[in-house]
């Protein structure tokens, strides 16, 4: 669902090309056909390829002509890209008729691919799935690269975002320039190339802009996420209650007699900490469960983590129909499971501080963390105990 939905908002947005990636496939050879064909631009990558000849299973390269802004010198340039992903030795698809699909060396598929394209192209672009290093070692290498467009599959790395023009240590390499935008849309990386009058690069400015609030939706793109996020909810709660049909809730009291601790739920802290369930009560965290239901999200474990108490823990949320207590972020979310709280057995519960917000408050979901601002709003201790 969701990459048929990512192809669609690609069509809309004028894609010209695209980088085929070992994930691409993760599905088989015959969904990605049936994907590419709903797809109006070219996949390109030249080391993706038939075990038995050698040859890419879609085309290495790929001209696109761009017409430039009127007072240019040229009207047109000719941009030629390659497709590069990160070569693995364990990566073998079946295709048809026997055939299977494997992974070369990227290096030697552009060395392969590039003069010919060189002929054809005034401007050589590479676009890389590989770790950063690796994509280094292409310009490196390959004098013909005019600019690298990258992205990395690695997981923990998918984020990766280069500097820009600021910083060009990294990412400017002789004539080369290099630049990964992150993931998931968050950013839009911009390239702006100037041509001289014999359609070379004279100068080139790379900046990242970050995708915030304060950019409004294309309110056909808004639609078409909406919708899909909806038929992906409407699957994972399917899934999810087709895992534990007979469930009954837990009693949201009456911890459990074991030595281990376990989750409770926040209403029961309630009658001895009186002070501070009135903080927690008003604050985003006692709603942010709700936040993911209006976000027809609240199935999705991607954001389970953050909004719930304990999910993927032992004994933590699993579904509102199962864990009901333990929806949104509540008091054990920062202070851990309490059943054995008050109690002797394990005297001293609830240490915490507020150097664990950014567990949750990463870059990534809270742009706008700044301690100065986001504490004093939940703060329910006395403010001395406070350790940064
Ligand atoms: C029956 C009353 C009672 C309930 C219910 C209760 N607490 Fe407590 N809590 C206490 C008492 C008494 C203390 C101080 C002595 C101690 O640490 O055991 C305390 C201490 C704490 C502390 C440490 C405070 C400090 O000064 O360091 C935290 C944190 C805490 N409770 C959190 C919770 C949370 C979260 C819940 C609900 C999940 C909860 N408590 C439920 C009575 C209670
Ligand atoms: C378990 C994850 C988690 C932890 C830990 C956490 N937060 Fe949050 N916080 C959230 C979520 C999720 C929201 C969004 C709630 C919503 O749906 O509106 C939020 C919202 C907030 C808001 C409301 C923002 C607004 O403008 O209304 C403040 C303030 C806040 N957190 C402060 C903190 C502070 C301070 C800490 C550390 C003491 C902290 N949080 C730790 C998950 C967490
Ligand atoms: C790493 C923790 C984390 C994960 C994972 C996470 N969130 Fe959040 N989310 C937060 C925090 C923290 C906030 C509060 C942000 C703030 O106010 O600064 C928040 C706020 C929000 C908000 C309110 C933003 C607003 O408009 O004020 C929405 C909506 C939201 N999250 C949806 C989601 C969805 C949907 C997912 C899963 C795709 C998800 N979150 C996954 C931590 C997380
Ligand atoms: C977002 C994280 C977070 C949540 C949610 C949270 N707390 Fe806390 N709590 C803290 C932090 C941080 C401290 C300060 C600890 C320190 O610095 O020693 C604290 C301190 C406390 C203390 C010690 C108070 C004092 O007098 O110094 C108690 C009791 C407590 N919390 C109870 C609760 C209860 C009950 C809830 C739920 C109603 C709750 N907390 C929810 C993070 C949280």
């Amino acid at each position: 669902m969701q990459t048929e939905a990512l192809i669609e908002g690609m069509n809309a947005l004028g894609y010209k090309v695209a980088n085929l990636s070992l994930r691409e496939l993760s599905d088989g050879y015959d969904v990605f056909l049936e994907r590419q064909k709903k797809a109006q631009f070219p996949f390109v990558s030249a080391n993706i390829v038939w075990q038995d000849t050698g040859e890419p299973i879609v085309a290495p390269t790929t001209v696109v002509r761009m017409a430039l802004r009127d007072g240019a010198k040229v009207k047109e340039v000719r941009v030629g890209f390659i497709g590069l992903t990160r070569s693995d030795p364990a990566f073998l698809k079946a295709g048809p008729s026997r055939r299977k699909i494997v992974t070369v060396d990227p290096l030697a598929a552009a060395e392969k691919n590039l003069p010919s394209l060189r002929q054809k192209a005034d401007v050589i672009v590479a676009l890389v799935a590989m770790d950063l290093e690796q994509a280094r070692q292409l310009p490196k290498r390959m004098k013909e690269i005019d600019l690298v467009l990258g992205g990395d599959s690695t997981p923990g790395k998918t984020g990766m975002a280069t500097r820009t023009d600021d910083f060009p240590e990294d990412t400017q390499l002789g004539r080369a320039r290099l630049m990964y935008a992150g993931d998931q849309g968050k950013m839009l990386g911009e390239v702006r190339l100037t041509f001289d009058a014999k359609r070379a690069i004279a100068s080139t400015q790379r900046s990242l802009v970050q995708l915030t609030r304060e950019w409004p939706d294309e309110p056909k793109l808004a639609a078409l996420m909406e919708s899909v996020k909806v038929s992906i909810n409407e699957y994972n709660k399917a899934q999810t209650l087709a895992q534990s049909p007979f469930a009954s809730p837990q009693p949201a009291s009456a911890p459990p007699a074991n030595t281990e601790p376990a989750y409770t739920g926040s209403d029961r802290c309630a009658v001895c900490h009186e002070q501070a369930f009135a903080v927690w009560a008003k604050s985003g965290h006692a709603r942010a469960f709700q936040t993911l239901v209006t976000a027809h999200q609240e199935f999705n474990p991607q954001c389970l983590g953050c909004h719930t108490i304990g999910f993927n823990r032992k004994g933590g949320y699993q579904n509102a129909r199962v864990t009901p207590n333990l929806v949104s972020v509540g008091c054990e979310s920062c202070h851990g499971p309490s059943s054995l709280h008050p109690g002797p057995i394990e005297a001293g519960y609830g240490k915490t501080d507020v150097s664990s917000c950014v567990t949750c408050h990463t870059k990534e979901n809270s742009p706008d963390f700044v301690p100065a601002e986001y504490i004093p709003k939940v703060i329910h201790w006395k403010e001395a105990q406070t350790r940064r």
